[in-house]
């Protein structure tokens, strides 16, 4: 599928479309609604739904949304004129028509002026968050995320077009390759292509953050994490046996440095078949699991799809036997190799092989006491067909699902397995945990996601910024890059920067290639430990904070980290990508650049303060800040409370018995944490902070007070009289389990 890749797609060739039955409806989910446009040819395909948008309900009439027309092939919505266009026959690729017969048009696309506007999404890319100007499959590859590189691991046909503070959202609901050139064949057109004979949108505009919601929310509330996944995770490629990843857990006990899980890579597995484990490197795992779970600390091994094709391997012989592998062209078993060899594919798309799946999953954690799943190589990623490595490492296009193409499918490889793994983990009652590599909107119900193989430099490390970024302006909130870098070897400087930054992540791993240096945060001995131990540390006094986000993610679709024109469109600073938001409190600028000293931080309008110093910043304007490796540049906005916690680890409750809600002055002041067990499915509560301040006096108080509460206030002269609080080394601490608190300064 490689040549899909370079071809130069004859847009100016294509036509509107003759003969095309389409449906226009405008349609509710969670709350959203939106405008579903749907163009086909084959009467099967009017009935169709999802694979991304599955259960949304078709709105009688369309309150409360712009209206949409369709004249001829046109359709105009809110200033926006998109026309259809059909790729007639001939125009294919050869290698793709006897794929696609059967509709006058094999692909369908779109073309509209993009004026002035900038576009945003389409998932991870190595490249800057702003897509205007180049042109990007959607087509899941093994590939590393290297600057320029593209595809990569993911598929989300989804883009965001702004215009000043409102964007247009407009999602394609179809699993088939897409091209979305954005700018880059013409320079004032976006164009579209999918290659399949419909074609499946969604639109819906509104301010940037609304739209984000609503495609997030159209595709499904993103999962509800346990809150040992927001903790830090080490792994490495490979803890080879028993005794190496006995050493990483003592290491991490006597350097008092905060641990989660540590991770399983393939070489813990018998000849890398799935749901095996080695008798002679692991020989005693369960009992390795229960001895670090005793200190609350987890194991996550890795899962990937490629089953070994070995005669007697249970996994293999049942799957084939029961018809529930991925076949070729002559209806037998297709047969690859990927890490084992040779290995065969499980066919997510069908029920019977996903209910397989999730067995197997369940019985291998169970088994094992294993935490959660990481899943990689699901793409799916293939590294030998036929005796040599196949084009973008993928399956052959003509491969067969049952009655479907792999060409149709593939995009959806990742979903289908995190779908049944996920099955699998609610089967044990806890809060399924879930790793991805690969994956396409709809994702996010089930899993988190990290970037893949990229590499120990300073280019990656900021590159890991708009990469997560994007993936969150595409509807998975839950993402990290390999802190450290993966391939190569990573310097005692960039690991810390990285761990900073790593802190901040809404998924915090470090983890690193077979073959290069030790990355754990003790590698490199003192001062650089301390320093790491600082950012470990720091993450886990963030928790409560992070966690309220990854609740409101799951209630509202909002990602955790925001690029700052979600929060401050009209100003052109906001379209940096060196600074992000962390929900709407915090607005960090990480270090990101070898040897820096100082940083440059764009201050947003109103006022910020220094969350580590104290100083407080008017802005919008630009600032030297001084860059330590002690800290990390993060400023919090004035009016916010932000909720910290001891740092304690592992993790155990969200109940934090000790809170403390930092708080940044300003005329309102709110905040909020959500508490419950931190697993299971008992629903948990809100607990919010108000509070007000008019440059004499503050108030503040908690809804439902409770014990060992407090709040804190930096820089700030000594009160002339406090209610319910001290006065302590330059803070004021109030006691917010005492009702009505208050400080007077005159
Ligand atoms: C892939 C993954 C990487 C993993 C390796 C071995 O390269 O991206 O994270 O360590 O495979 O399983």
């Amino acid at each position: 599928m490689e040549d899909l890749l370079s071809w130069d797609v004859p847009f100016h060739h294509l036509e509107a479309p003759q003969g095309l039955a389409s449906r226009v409806e405008a349609v509710e989910k969670e709350g959203v609604r939106a405008w579903r446009v749907l163009f086909f040819q084959r009467p099967s395909d009017g009935a169709k739904e999802g694979p991304a948008v599955l259960g949304a309900r078709v709105l009688p009439e369309p309150p409360g949304l712009p209206p949409l027309t369709l004249e001829g092939s046109t359709l105009a919505f809110a200033g926006w004129r998109l026309a259809l266009l059909g790729l007639p026959h001939g125009l294919l690729l050869p290698a793709y028509r006897p794929l696609l017969d059967g509709a006058s048009y094999p692909a369908l696309g779109l073309t509209f002026p993009l004026g002035g506007a900038r576009c945003y999404g389409l998932g991870e890319r190595a490249r800057g968050l702003e897509r205007r100007g180049g042109r990007y499959w959607n087509l899941t590859a093994d590939r590393f995320p290297r600057p320029g590189q593209d595809p990569l691991y993911q598929a989300h046909p989804l883009i965001l077009c702004l215009r000043g503070a409102r964007a247009l959202g407009l999602l394609l609901d179809e699993s088939a390759p897409s091209l979305f050139d954005l700018g880059f064949s013409h320079p004032g057109e976006g164009r579209v292509l999918a290659l399949a004979p419909r074609l499946d949108l969604y639109l819906l505009e509104g301010e940037v953050l609304e739209v984000v919601r609503g495609l997030t929310l159209l595709t499904g509330r993103p999962l509800m994490p346990p809150l040992w996944a927001l903790g830090y995770h080490q792994s490495r490629y490979s803890y080879m046996d028993e005794e190496a990843l006995k050493e990483v857990f003592r290491r991490f006990q006597e350097e008092d440095l905060p641990l989660e899980s540590l991770w399983l890579d393939i070489h813990y597995m018998e000849g890398y078949k799935v749901f095996t484990v080695s008798p002679h490197r692991f020989p005693h795992l369960r009992a390795v699991a229960e001895e670090m779970g005793a200190k609350g600390v987890r194991l996550v091994p890795i899962v990937d799809p490629g089953v070994k094709a070995e005669p007697g391997y249970p996994v293999y012989e049942e799957a084939k036997a029961r018809g529930l592998l991925v076949q070729n062209e002559r209806d037998e078993v297709l047969l690859g190799g990927v890490w084992p060899r040779p290995a065969a594919w499980p066919d997510f798309t069908r029920e019977e092989a996903r209910a397989f799946w999730a067995e197997k999953v369940r019985a291998f954690v169970e088994g094992f006491g294993f935490a959660g799943v990481w899943n990689d190589m699901n793409e799916p990623a293939v590294l030998e067909l036929e005796g040599k490595e196949p084009p973008l490492k993928a399956l052959p296009p003509g491969a067969r699902h049952g009655g479907r193409l792999h060409l149709e499918v593939r995009n959806l490889y990742a979903l289908g397995m995190a779908e049944a793994t996920f099955r699998g983990l609610s089967a044990l009652g806890r809060r399924p945990f879930i790793l991805t590599r690969s994956g396409f909107p709809g994702i996010q119900r089930y899993a988190f996601a990290w970037t893949g193989d990229n590499a120990s430099c300073f280019e990656d490390l900021a590159l890991s910024i708009p990469m997560l970024l994007s993936l969150g302006l595409s509807g998975l909130p839950f993402a990290g890059a390999d802190v450290g870098g993966f391939n190569e070897d990573a310097t005692p400087e960039l690991l810390t920067r990285w761990m900073w930054l790593g802190a901040l992540y809404p998924f915090f791993r470090n983890h690193t290639a077979l073959g290069t240096r030790r990355q754990e945060p003790y590698a490199f001995g003192e001062p650089w430990t301390g320093w790491m131990r600082e950012a470990l540390r720091f993450r886990y006094r963030l928790l409560p904070y992070l966690y309220a986000l990854a609740r409101q993610a799951h209630e509202d679709g909002l990602p955790l980290w925001r690029p700052l024109f979600a929060h401050f469109p009209q100003e052109l600073e906001a379209y940096r990508e060196d600074q992000f938001l962390l929900g709407e409190a915090l607005m960090a600028a990480p270090v990101v650049r070898q040897g820096e000293a100082v940083r440059e931080v764009w201050i947003p309008p109103g006022t910020w303060q220094d969350l580590f110093t104290g100083e407080v910043f008017a802005g919008p304007g630009l600032v030297q800040v001084p860059a330590p490796f002690s800290r990390l540049p993060l400023f919090q906005k004035a009016g916010t409370a932000l909720p910290l916690a001891e740092p304690r680890y592992p993790t155990a409750t969200a109940r934090f018995p000790h809170l403390t809600f930092r708080l940044a002055l300003g005329p309102e002041i709110r905040g909020r944490v959500y508490e419950d067990e931190g697993d299971g499915q008992e629903e948990g509560v809100w607990r919010e902070v108000c509070g007000a301040f008019d440059g004499k006096r503050l108030h503040l108080f908690l809804e439902e007070p409770r014990e060992r509460v407090m709040a804190e206030v930096l820089g700030m002269p000594r009160p002339l009289r406090i209610r319910g609080g001290v006065w302590r080394e330059g803070r004021l601490l109030l006691d917010l389990g005492k009702g009505e608190v208050w400080a007077r300064w005159a």
